[in-house]
C-alpha cells in the first residue's frame, strides 16, 4: 500500500505507473477515485478490495514481489512505493498534497484507486484524486443515509468531469441487509446525482464481510445488481477525448545538452504529432513545423496523448518552458480573463481583489479573482450570494491574470483548463479551479497606445515618479508624517499627491468596510489609483493601515524596482492605544466597534521594509526627513534619465 504527496495534476506519476502496470500486464487500466466521510469504512473497503483481488493476481506481479524483497521497506512485502518514489524527481517544486494510490489487478483489468486518507476529509485531496480519475466510488454508511459531505464530494466529482458513479452502501450488515432502507438511499443519492449528470450504480455491500464485493452476496439474494470488482472491472473507460482532440504539450523544460541540439521536452496532454506537422508555440502564435519527435529508445514518427516525448523544430523559434505546443490547425484561445469554477481547500477564505499563483500545465501566472458569482449550497445546488469562499465552498467565479495564457475549456480538455491557486508567499496549494470560458470583454479590450508616454510626463515634471507606502497601526501616525513630507516635496515644487485611508474612504472606497475582504479591495483599488498616478508624474504617498503582506506585496509588485518605498510606522498597540486620537480603541475594547485592527482584526508586521520608523523615539518631522533623504538617495528628485 501507498501513502505518497503528489501533485494536485499528478498526470507524470499516474500516467507512468498506468504506463508500467499496462507493460507488465498488458491489461487496460482503470483509474477511480474512492469518497467517503469519516468513520464510514473506506479503509476497510480498500483493504478487502486489494484481499479479495490478490486472489486473482497473476505471476507477473513476481517482479514486484522480488523487488520488495530485494530493496523494499516493507519488510518483504510488497513495496508499491517502489513505483511511486522514483517519481519524486519529477515532481513539482512545493505544490504537494496527500493523496495515497493503490494499485491492483483482477484477472480482467488492473486499478489505480486514489484514496484520501486522513480524518480531515479535505476536498483539496478530493480533487487531486478526481482530477486523473475515470469513476467514482464513493461511499455511504447505510446507518446514515447520504450527507452534506457525500453531496459535495459528488459535486467536486462531478465538476472535474468523472460522469460514472459506483454508489457503496456499506455497513449494510449493520442494518440486516434491510432492503427497504437501501432503495431509500438509493433513491435519495440518485434524486441529486441526476441534477450533476452522474451516472449511478448502486450496489448494497459489507466492506467488512465482503457482501457483494467480489461476488454476489447471499445475503441480498433481492439485489441483482454487478458486485463491486463487476462493476470496476466493465464500467467504460473514455479516454478517447484526449487522443481524438487537437495536439497540445506544455512544454515541460527546453533540453540543450550542447550547442547542436536543441529539444522540447512535455507530456502531450491532447491528440498526436509527427515530423512535419506545422506547430504553433503558444502565446507567442509563432509558427513553425516539427523536425523530430526524440525519446530514449530512438526517434518516433508519431506520438500521442500519455506520451512523454522531445520535439526539435525545424528553426530556432523562441520557446521555452510553460509554453504550450499546439497544432497549427486548431490552436487554443489565449486570453487573460476567464469565467472559471473554483473548489477551495485552505482555512483562510479566497478573497477577491488578493493576488495568488495560479500553475496551469506547466506555467505559473498571477491571478485575482475579480467577482465571485456565486456559491454553491452543495445540498440543495443553489447558488448563494457569497464575498468570500471558506474551506470546502465550491463557487463560479471571473478571474483575471497578469498576461495570456493558451487554454481550452477544462471541459473540454482538463489538462489545458484545470488549474491551481497557490499562495505567493508559502507555495502551498489554496484551491482547484477550472475554466469555462474567457470573458469577451478580454477579447475585445484591446490597449491603446499613447504619444505622450509616463516617460514624458515624468520629464516634464523633472522628477522620478514613485510610490512612498506607509503602513502601521491606526493612530500610528501615517498620516501626519504623510503630510509633513508632502509640504516639504511641495515647497521644493515636486509634484505630489498623498492617498490617505479616512480621506479616500469618503469617495472612491465610501462602498468598503473593514472585513478582510473589503481591505483587500481598499488596497487593490488604492494600489491602482497610485500607479495611474505615478504615470502621469507624481510622486504619491499612501496612508494606509494596509494590514495584510499578501497585499502590500502585491502594490509593491505594481511598480518598477526602486519606484516603491514601502515605510514601516512602526508603534506597539499600548502606544497607539493610549493616543487613540479618534477614540476608535475605546469603542473596539467596549465591543461597540468590530474588526478593529489590532483589537479584533491581524496586523501583519512588514518583514521587509524599505525603511522602518520608530514611531515612539521618532519625531514626526525627523520622520519625515529621514523620508525625503530616502527617495533623494533613490533618485526621486532628480530629473529622470532619458529612456
Ligand atoms: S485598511 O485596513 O483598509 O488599510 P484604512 O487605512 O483604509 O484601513 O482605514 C483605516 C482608518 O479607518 C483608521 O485610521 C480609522 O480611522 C478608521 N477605522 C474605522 N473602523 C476601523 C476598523 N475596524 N479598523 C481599522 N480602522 C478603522
Amino acid at each position: 500500500m501507498v501513502a505518497s504527496a503528489t501533485q494536485w495534476r499528478p498526470q507524470d506519476g499516474v500516467d507512468d505507473v498506468q504506463a508500467w502496470i499496462a507493460d507488465q500486464t498488458s491489461r487496460e487500466v482503470l483509474r477511480f477515485i474512492t469518497c467517503g466521510s469519516v468513520d464510514d469504512g473506506k479503509s476497510t473497503l480498500i483493504g478487502r478490495l486489494l484481499y479479495d483481488s490478490r486472489s486473482v493476481l497473476d505471476d507477473q506481479m513476481a517482479t514486484l514481489e522480488a523487488d520488495s524483497k530485494r530493496i523494499g521497506t516493507q519488510g518483504g512485502a510488497l513495496d508499491f512505493a517502489l513505483l511511486v518514489d522514483g517519481l519524486a524527481a519529477e515532481r513539482e517544486q512545493g505544490i504537494t498534497i496527500d493523496v495515497a494510490y493503490r494499485y491492483f489487478f483482477t484477472a480482467h483489468r488492473g486499478f489505480i484507486a486514489a484514496d484520501t486518507p486522513g480524518h480531515e476529509q479535505y476536498t483539496r485531496n478530493m480533487a487531486t484524486g478526481a482530477s486523473t480519475a475515470d469513476a467514482a466510488v464513493i461511499l455511504i454508511d447505510a446507518r446514515k443515509g447520504v450527507l452534506t459531505q457525500t453531496r459535495r464530494h459528488s459535486f467536486i466529482v462531478s465538476l472535474m468531469g468523472v460522469k460514472r458513479v459506483l454508489l457503496a452502501v456499506n455497513k449494510m450488515d449493520l442494518i440486516g441487509f434491510d432492503r427497504a432502507r437501501f432503495e431509500a438511499i438509493v433513491a435519495d443519492y440518485r434524486a441529486f446525482a441526476e441534477r450533476i449528470g452522474l451516472e449511478v450504480t448502486a450496489v448494497p455491500v459489507s466492506g467488512l464481510n465482503g457482501d457483494n464485493i467480489a461476488a454476489s452476496s447471499a445475503n441480498t439474494p433481492w439485489f441483482d445488481g454487478p458486485s463491486l470488482i463487476g462493476w470496476l472491472e466493465t464500467v467504460p473507460i473514455d479516454r478517447d477525448g484526449a487522443l481524438d482532440g487537437p495536439f497540445r504539450m506544455p512544454v515541460q523544460w527546453v533540453n540543450r545538452p550542447n550547442a547542436d541540439f536543441r529539444g522540447f521536452s512535455g507530456l502531450i496532454v491532447s491528440g498526436a504529432v509527427r515530423p512535419g506537422d506545422r506547430v504553433r508555440i503558444e502565446p507567442s502564435g509563432r509558427t513553425t513545423t516539427v523536425a523530430r519527435i526524440v525519446t530514449r529508445d530512438g526517434d518516433l514518427d508519431q506520438a500521442r496523448a500519455d506520451q512523454s516525448v522531445t520535439l526539435t523544430l525545424s528553426d530556432e523559434t523562441d520557446c521555452a518552458r510553460g509554453d504550450v505546443i499546439v497544432t497549427a490547425d486548431d490552436p487554443p484561445q489565449v486570453a487573460d480573463q476567464f469565467e472559471c469554477d473554483l473548489v477551495w481547500m485552505a482555512e483562510a477564505p479566497l478573497l477577491p481583489g488578493r493576488a495568488y499563483g495560479l500553475k496551469i500545465g506547466t506555467r505559473t501566472v498571477l491571478a485575482q479573482i475579480m467577482d465571485i458569482k456565486h456559491r454553491i449550497d452543495p445540498d440543495t445546488l443553489q447558488p448563494l450570494a457569497a464575498r468570500e469562499l471558506g474551506l470546502n465552498d465550491i463557487g463560479r467565479c471571473t478571474l483575471s491574470l497578469d498576461r495570456p495564457i493558451p487554454f481550452d475549456p477544462y471541459e473540454v480538455a482538463p489538462d489545458m483548463g484545470g488549474f491551481i491557486l497557490t499562495d505567493r508567499q508559502t507555495a502551498g496549494t489554496l484551491g482547484a479551479g477550472m475554466i469555462r470560458f474567457a470573458l469577451r470583454r478580454s477579447q475585445n479590450v484591446h490597449w491603446q497606445a499613447l504619444d505622450v508616454t509616463p516617460a514624458a510626463r515624468a520629464r516634464a515634471l523633472g522628477q522620478a515618479p514613485g510610490v512612498i507606502w506607509l503602513t502601521g497601526l491606526s493612530g500610528a501616525g501615517k498620516s501626519t508624517i504623510a503630510n509633513l513630507v508632502e509640504k516639504r516635496l511641495h515647497a521644493e515644487g515636486r509634484a505630489t499627491f498623498l492617498l490617505d485611508g479616512d480621506n479616500l474612504r469618503h469617495g472612491l472606497n465610501r462602498d468598503l468596510g473593514f472585513s478582510e475582504a473589503d481591505r483587500v479591495e481598499n488596497i487593490r483599488r488604492v494600489t491602482e489609483v497610485a500607479h495611474l498616478m505615478t504615470e502621469a508624474g507624481l510622486i504619491v504617498l499612501t496612508a494606509f493601515i494596509s494590514p495584510f503582506r499578501a497585499e502590500r506585496r502585491a502594490a509593491r509588485d505594481r511598480f518598477a524596482e526602486g519606484a516603491f518605498l514601502e515605510v514601516f510606522v512602526d508603534a506597539p498597540l499600548s502606544v497607539v492605544e493610549a493616543r487613540d486620537p479618534k477614540g476608535l480603541y475605546a469603542k473596539a475594547r467596549a465591543g461597540r466597534l468590530a474588526n478593529f485592527t489590532g483589537i479584533d482584526s491581524p496586523y501583519e508586521r512588514p518583514e521587509a521594509a524599505d525603511l522602518v520608523i520608530d514611531a515612539v523615539a521618532t519625531s514626526p518631522e525627523a520622520a519625515a526627513e529621514a523620508i525625503v533623504a530616502a527617495i533623494r538617495d533613490r533618485g526621486w528628485l532628480a530629473p529622470p534619465s532619458h529612456d
